[in-house]
């Protein structure tokens, strides 16, 4: 059956598969140039589909957040990261519960979740790898005093059937244009650095060193040490990948397809996207640009506000008067929340639909008990 994107109900997410298939080949690419372990975060697709394709193109394993990504993902991958702290009872059962085929790596930062972690191994007989994790600037999660980490990580050493595996980070402030991240991959170079020193010092040989993200995807082989990177969002990209220049504008492959429902108003054309179809997600590491979203080829054109169902583009800076009725392509600040408020997208190319394919690990797959 041939299917058009003018036959498909909108606000819908649809993936250009051209670039979708050009962004996991160029990562792969890079991976290979620079002996880096490519292990990418699903946060961002949340689809074993895509996870067999990112393993087909060379990926050694993959990243996962929740315990339903990775039970989702166990179904395409025997090796996963959960890169996720794995605090409470619930949480850590469900995880030493993967299949015993996965070969289960969890990143923590706390004694509690060491034991919680070693808890739950051990009733379910299975060996679980951990990454420690370190705060190397970002000031999320991580333990931000070397001697403490190296603590926590002998900690992991003495709870069987835990073992000790590496290091986790994640660069989450890098948020520069691309050709501005020295300084900070700098300083990162240098924490890292001193750590994998004391690591050494203390007998403790970290097999993996993970980091990567996607806005410092393409400078993760300046930091000296890395061996694993988990970028995410350059499967699919965004307007703030794009706008930092860690991608172009034509490798933003997910657009969120859009029908123009009013242009009432002088200067501006109301799409059928708003904040449940693109999320109210700000610009980061840029101060190029406001709003929620760009039009596809014309990004100066913005999603400058919106409630729940309408968003409003601002006409201002353009000669381009859509009618009601005409179809845009909105360009997400943000990707990973959009295809998370998605149960399914479409994969085209050009306007022909080729293939759909659903948000499998989206949610938290559980069901309350009463
Ligand atoms: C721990 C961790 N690793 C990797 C990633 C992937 O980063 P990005 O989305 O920039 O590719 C994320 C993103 O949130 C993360 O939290």
């Amino acid at each position: 059956m041939s299917l058009t994107t003018a036959e498909l109900e909108t606000p819908v997410p649809v993936v250009d598969l051209d670039r979708l298939a050009r962004n996991l080949d160029r990562a792969a690419a890079y991976a290979t140039a620079h002996q880096l372990a490519l292990r990418p975060h699903i946060k961002t697709h949340k689809s074993p589909r895509i996870g067999s394709e990112q393993l087909r193109r060379g990926a050694i394993g993959l990243t996962c957040a929740t315990p339903f990504e990775a039970e989702v993902m166990s179904e395409v991958c025997d090796d996963i990261l959960v890169a996720y702290p794995p605090v409470g009872g619930l949480r850590a059962a469900r995880l030493a519960a993967l299949p015993e085929t996965v070969r289960l790596t969890v990143a923590l930062d706390s004694l509690a979740a060491v034991e919680t972690l070693a808890i739950a191994a051990r009733e379910a007989d299975r060996a679980i790898g951990v990454y420690v994790e370190l705060d190397l600037g970002m000031h999320r999660v991580g333990v931000p005093v070397i001697d403490d980490a190296i603590a926590l990580a002998q900690a992991v050493c003495a709870r069987s059937p835990l073992t000790f595996e590496g290091i986790a980070f994640y660069p989450g402030h890098v948020r520069e244009p691309v050709g501005q991240q020295s300084v900070k991959l700098e300083e990162l170079d240098a924490a890292l650095g001193a750590a994998l020193q004391a690591f050494e010092r203390a007998g403790l040989r970290p097999s993996a060193v993970s980091g990567g993200s996607t806005p410092t995807l393409w400078n993760t082989h300046e930091v000296t040490g890395v061996t694993e990177f988990r970028p995410g969002t350059y499967v699919y990209n965004d307007r703030t990948t794009a706008a930092i220049g860690a991608c172009e504008w034509d490798d933003c492959a997910l657009t969120v397809l859009a029908t123009v429902v009013s242009t009432a108003v002088p200067g501006q054309a109301v799409i059928d996207a708003g904040t449940k179809a693109l999320g109210r997600e700000p610009m980061r590491g840029t101060d190029s640009a406001d709003g929620f979203g760009c039009v596809l080829g014309q990004p100066d054109v913005v999603v400058k506000s919106m409630s729940e169902e309408h968003g409003i583009l601002d006409l201002s800076t353009t000669s381009w008067r859509p009618v009601v009725g005409e179809r845009v392509r909105v360009i997400p600040n943000h990707v990973c929340i959009v295809v998370h408020l998605n149960d399914v997208i479409a994969g085209v190319r050009g306007d022909a639909v080729e293939t759909s394919w659903p948000v499998s690990a989206r949610g938290r797959g559980y069901t309350l008990p009463v």
